[in-house]
């Protein structure tokens, strides 16, 4: 938890951190470079760059100016010294696999966990003869005992999707150092307005820029943040891989980071009212937000975190046709998967993001008929819950 002051610090930094550094035509916004490559006044120049005289730009694969502004913005926000974009939340993570685990490696990853992340580790990480242990999410033991003279990193979600557990970083951090495992965390449904996990002892954060960093439900993108050493090799292997963020996704990006630490105010505010209120409704079987004491990891979450985000898991006590008659019958949240944008967005997950496992399966993941995944927006929320009230009844009927 931090105080009043770093809050206002982030808020500033949000605005200013990483801009204007060029200031090109004394604009007050960064400017969009589109453009592909860049130009050498002659071979002198060429030279000099080639020779490591001349920092500059070469190719759009390998640096953008609209990119290092966010970078720098990134960085300032999760207290790291360097920070890499990459095309999306899974080309950072595909990205960080192939860059820091060897051929015949191992790694230790948690069972809760975006669930392409873990296919790209059984289907395609596999091909290199890498050993996954999967651990139960924010258990700091079974990870412990889980690390291997081999262990090559250690890699998990906090908050995780769905049920938002919250793993004691420090701890698992402390662990991993102890026997030389960089621990990596990706911390997409927190935010650096809500855990800043390098200060807290993680080498190394990834987010899905696509849900609250950029905010709006209108571009793609990935980031990593972490010391110059961690981040070096990886902005060497996307200028190889080459799934690099374009410029004017960056620049969206950019702009969307700016109002990030007032729209996590109001996703905060959101999700604590309604899961409060939600865990009160006759019609809800359970909910699950680290912002209430009923959450296994709310003592670790109110250690670490300043507010617990937007978005809110529950179960409806009715099944699989009446969660989808509650979720039709919302007026507000869209129909959709992600969240982290200024609209809500709804899903019930067994139809859509885990619609490709089977009952059992479903089960074993402890997907139920009946839970519900919300991710609210910055709407007011007054008129969420009446919306949510509303849907509601359909269930009464
Ligand atoms: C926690 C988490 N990490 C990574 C990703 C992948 O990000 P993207 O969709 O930007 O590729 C997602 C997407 O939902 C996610 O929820």
């Amino acid at each position: 938890m931090s105080d009043d002051r770093d809050a206002a610090r982030r808020a500033t930094r949000a605005v200013h951190a990483g801009e204007r550094a060029d200031r090109v035509g004394a604009s007050a916004t960064t400017p969009i470079h589109q453009t592909s490559t860049y130009t050498f006044r002659d071979g002198d120049e060429v030279r000099a760059y080639q020779e490591g005289r001349l920092a500059r730009d070469e190719y759009g694969r390998y640096g953008n100016p609209t990119w290092r502004a966010v970078e720098g913005k990134l960085a300032a926000l999760e207290e790291g010294e360097a920070a890499v974009l990459f095309a999306s939340g899974m080309c950072a993570a595909t990205t960080l696999f192939l860059a820091m685990v060897p051929r015949g490696g191992h790694l230790v990853i948690t069972s809760e966990c975006y669930r392409r992340t873990r296919q790209f580790l059984e289907e395609y990480l596999s091909k290199l003869d890498v050993a996954v242990s999967v651990i139960p999410p924010a258990d700091v033991a079974a990870l412990g005992a889980a690390l291997r003279a081999d262990t090559a990193l250690v890699f998990t979600e906090s908050p995780t999707n769905p049920y938002l557990r919250v793993i004691d970083i420090a701890a698992a951090a402390a662990l991993c150092r102890a026997r030389g495992v960089p621990l990596v965390l990706d911390s997409t449904f927190a935010t650096p307005i809500n855990q800043r996990a390098l200060s807290l002892g993680a080498d190394l954060v990834i987010h899905s820029a696509t849900k609250y960093l950029a905010g709006h439900n209108d571009v793609l993108a990935g980031a990593a943040v972490g010391s110059e050493a961690m981040i070096a090799p990886l902005r060497a292997a996307v200028g190889v891989l080459g799934g690099v963020l374009d410029p004017h996704a960056a620049y969206l990006l950019l702009r969307g980071l700016k109002t990030l630490e007032l729209r996590m105010t109001r996703h905060n505010e959101n999700g604590q009212r309604v899961a409060s209120w939600l865990e009160t409704h006759p019609a809800v079987r359970r909910v699950w937000y680290p912002g209430l004491p009923s959450h296994p990891d709310h003592a670790a979450a109110a250690a670490s975190m300043d507010g617990f985000g937007g978005v809110v898991t529950f179960e409806l006590d009715t099944d699989l046709a009446g969660a989808e008659r509650f979720v039709d019958a919302c007026r507000i949240p869209l129909i959709a998967p992600s969240f982290g944008g200024v609209e809500s967005l709804i899903e019930v997950p067994a139809t859509m993001s885990f619609w490709d496992r089977d009952p059992d399966e479903r089960r074993e993941l402890g997907i139920t008929d009946s839970l519900i995944r919300l991710g609210l927006g910055v709407e007011a929320p007054e008129d969420l819950l009446a919306d949510l009230d509303r849907a509601l009844a359909v269930l009464a009927r």
